[in-house]
């Protein structure tokens, strides 16, 4: 089987893409697959790898540029590669938001995970929660800005609103890039700044006192929903830095410390929130747990972390399917 990784992107979660991306090779069962690996610059161009060793930032020199035509696929030196399946292992915008996939669909080339629509609307942590209210899933309160209505925000409005802390976020990000907590008035305005950096439309959220619990979902029609996980964050919140930079910035506590009861109620919200997203495939459903048990949804990854020491491979692993079935299991999702 010919399996194709496409790595890196036109995404603040480049270097995060690149990580995932080298476990997710030295995981692949390679007497099962052939595997190309497939990098996207951060300026956008496709590049097919020379040699298949490992996963690397590749450049024109040691590659091979690809163009992608919708009747032919991929294609390198005016011939097509041979791909039966693609895992897009890209987070954030113009990968893990639908436009990927999208590519893939017109290409004709089968690929892991959701498709077109549920990546994107769970990009767009608005349209993921407005799906989610509709089936009376709690997800926290919230105003959401575009760019043209910034100026009108106060921020006396927003803590009448929403209370304090609040969170202040881009709409369409991952890795909690340009994501701020805001205690008072001075941040507040800094932190729609900085998130309108980012995207044209900013959500500012009420910070919700509770346990930040995640749960892996696998499959299409029969869903596998792991053991929920907890993350313990030794700083302000589990930002950036603390996800990726800074070694002691977080735990993961697997399985998370909970009655059964809590536990079994995590998990049906986690398989009630992929449903009601049309997810297919694979999906990372981060919850709240309030200290009165309630369950609040914070947001759903569509393409979770991939790393050794992420949390989507390590809930699925200890619930009893280890990382490189978790691939198999992808592959053979994408190929139904
Ligand atoms: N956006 C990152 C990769 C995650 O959700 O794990
Ligand atoms: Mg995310």
């Amino acid at each position: 089987i010919n399996v194709g990784i496409i790595y890196g992107g036109k995404s603040t979660e480049h270097e995060v893409s690149i990580r995932s991306a080298k476990s997710v090779f030295e995981a692949l069962n390679k007497e099962k697959y052939n595997v190309r690996l497939i990098h996207i610059t951060k300026q956008g161009e496709w590049l097919l790898a020379a040699d298949n060793d490992s996963v690397k930032t590749l450049d024109s020199t040691n590659s091979t540029k690809l163009t992608v035509a919708p009747s032919q696929g991929l294609v390198a030196d005016s011939s097509p590669v041979q791909l039966d399946s693609v895992l897009p292992i890209l987070h954030g915008t113009a990968g893990e938001d639908g436009t990927i996939q999208g590519l893939l669909e017109l290409a004709d080339i089968p690929y892991a995970g959701c498709g077109v629509r549920s990546s994107a609307v769970c990009m767009d942590k608005d349209m993921t929660k407005r799906l989610l209210e509709l089936k009376s899933i709690k997800v926290a309160p919230s105003i959401v800005l575009n760019y043209y209505e910034k100026d009108g925000q106060t921020f006396e409005h927003a803590e009448d609103k929403l209370g304090l802390p609040m969170f202040i976020k881009p709409v369409n990000q991952g890795s909690s890039v340009g994501v701020s907590k805001v205690s008072d008035e001075k941040t507040f305005y800094e932190a729609l700044d900085a998130a309108f950096s980012f995207d044209t439309k900013v959500m500012i959220e009420t910070g919700i006192d509770g346990r930040e619990i995640e749960v892996s979902v696998l499959g299409n029609e029969e869903l596998h929903v792991s053991m929920p996980g907890e993350i313990v964050s030794q700083t302000d919140f589990y930002s950036y830095s603390s996800k990726y930079l800074d070694e002691n910035g977080a735990l993961l506590n697997i399985p998370a410390e909970m009655d059964r009861d809590t536990m079994e109620k995590i998990q049906q919200t986690a398989r009630e929130t992929f449903r009601a997203l049309d997810c297919e495939g694979m999906a990372r459903v981060d919850v709240f747990l309030t200290p009165d048990g309630e369950v609040i949804v914070n947001e759903v990854n569509t393409l979770p972390g991939f790393t050794s020491i992420s949390m989507y491979p390590k809930l699925l692993e200890a619930s009893g399917v280890p990382y490189s079935e978790t691939l198999d299991r992808l592959i053979e999702l994408s190929l139904e």
